[in-house]
């Protein structure tokens, strides 16, 4: 979500004549775009804004914006805290960010002292839907496009609602519009993001008609068969049978699925305030498997949230070992100011008892991973060749439907190209193929 908005300010700017540099070192400006989720997150931010004292000292002219949702979350406490930084602007007020840098070197030129610039209200209804992303860093091939904004479902440990405010979608033509000129420039992939997807709805005559999120999947899968549509992220609260129907109907969705699951434990799942139980959870992964057999499903899981006991964390496991992710993203508890869980719950599991937990999900899961890769030797994928492959120049990688990345000697395929390729052998991370002639 923060690289999709990365390319909304991208695109801001530049209309207001600032140009992307080259190099920190060439910069007038540095706008660093932040997540808030855990806190190692936001450590990570800080270390790196200090970092950039010493360059500041050799240009005194440089400035520094913090923007995304640590501006939010942390307002102009954090010009404060980190006296190098100059303004920050939080995720809803990016409009405003030409007027802001504008107002920084005014108040260079007139050396006074910056006041503090801080936007940081959040909006009911701004969904950047009118601005075409400037595409950064990117390779031509694939993108992502914001489908809506914000996030109320309020887990009691998550930040999110309140730093990226309330849930809103963005009109289904400016989305419909954004994809086909990607696919007219030559990209062959698209990924739909939102906080919760399934809960993308667009009003299109009060009362009368609405889009929900399969109506705007089938959209966009209608483009051109030759563009993959992924998305992220699905709540397992909501996954209807009607998005999978969708998916199973149209070959160039994908078959991936990421289902954060948390916990696998139901007490766990109620104080998180997730709003589905295991049970619930597993029949969703049924019917994903009903509807398409092959295809992948990954997660997030946290370890040590409050009051987790050993049972609960081995619900955890249990679940894992059901289920068998095709990948999983597994992180401690942290937590999270002016959340619920912060105002009500202890932070109750010692440090070094999280980190025990965690590396006991992520050795299983590992074990587990590898074992599905093994079950893929012998199988033939089509693949969208996305580059060159960071091991070898000789070797290019590409993904799958089910995103799993597959390297292979070059021969004679190009990036952004479909190639057929056979599975001939793998670790818990790659699959390693060859050119199906
Ligand atoms: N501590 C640890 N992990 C968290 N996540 C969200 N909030 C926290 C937190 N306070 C994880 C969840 C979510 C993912 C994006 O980040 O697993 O799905
Ligand atoms: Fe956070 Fe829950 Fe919203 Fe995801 S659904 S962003 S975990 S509050």
């Amino acid at each position: 979500m923060n690289f999709a908005d990365s390319e909304v300010i991208a695109a801001i700017l530049t209309k207001a004549g600032y140009g992307i540099g080259e190099s920190a070192e060439e910069a007038d400006f540095i706008l660093i775009n932040t997540c808030a989720i855990r806190d190692n997150a936001e450590q990570r931010v800080r270390h790196r804004v200090r970092e950039l004292k010493a360059m500041q000292n050799r240009r005194p002219g440089l400035r520094i914006g913090v923007l995304g949702c640590m501006a939010e979350r942390l307002q102009s406490r954090l010009m404060t805290e980190e006296e190098n930084v100059s303004f920050v602007c939080g995720p809803d007020a990016y409009r405003r960010l030409p007027e802001m840098l504008a107002q920084v070197r005014r108040n260079e030129e007139l050396r006074i002292k910056n006041e503090e610039l801080a936007a940081v209200e959040l909006s009911a209804t701004e969904t950047y839907a009118d601005i075409e992303p400037v595409r950064l860093a990117g390779n031509g091939i694939s993108a992502y496009i914001s489908i809506m904004r914000g996030c109320q479902n309020y887990c009691a440990y998550c930040v999110v609602p309140y730093t990226r405010g309330r849930e809103r979608s963005r009109d289904p033509e400016t989305i419909v519009r954004e994809a086909r000129t990607l696919f007219e420039q030559g990209y062959r992939e698209v990924t739909l993001l939102g906080q919760n997807v399934n809960s993308y709805e667009w009003i299109v005559e009060s009362g009368k008609w609405k889009v929900g999120f399969p109506e705007l999947m089938e959209r966009v899968a209608e483009i051109d068969p030759r563009l993959r549509v992924r998305f992220a992220t699905s709540h397992p609260k909501d996954l209807s049978d009607k998005l999978l129907e969708v998916m199973a109907k149209y070959p160039n969705i994908c078959r991936c699925i990421h289902l954060p699951v948390q916990s696998g434990s139901n007490r766990m799942l109620k104080l998180m305030n997730r709003k589905y139980t295991v049970e619930w959870y597993l029949d969703r992964v049924a019917a994903i498997r009903r509807a398409m057999p092959d295809c992948s499903i990954t997660t997030d899981v946290i370890a040590g949230f409050s009051t987790e006991t050993l049972e609960d964390h081995e619900a955890t496991l249990d679940l894992f070992r059901k289920v068998r992710y095709d990948y999983a993203y597994m992180f401690k508890y942290s937590l999270r100011e002016g959340t619920y869980a912060w105002k009500h719950l202890a932070d109750d599991i010692a440090e070094e008892e999280k980190t025990r937990r965690l590396n006991e999900i992520i050795a299983l899961q590992g074990e587990i991973a590898l074992e599905n890769n093994r079950l893929e030797v012998g199988k033939e994928y089509e693949v969208l060749v996305e580059g060159e492959s960071h091991r070898s120049k000789e070797q290019l990688f590409g993904r799958n439907s089910q995103n799993k990345v597959i390297v292979f000697d070059k021969g004679d395929a190009v990036p952004g190209t479909y190639r057929r390729l056979r599975v001939e052998k793998c670790t818990a991370a790659t699959l390693i193929g060859a050119l199906v002639q």
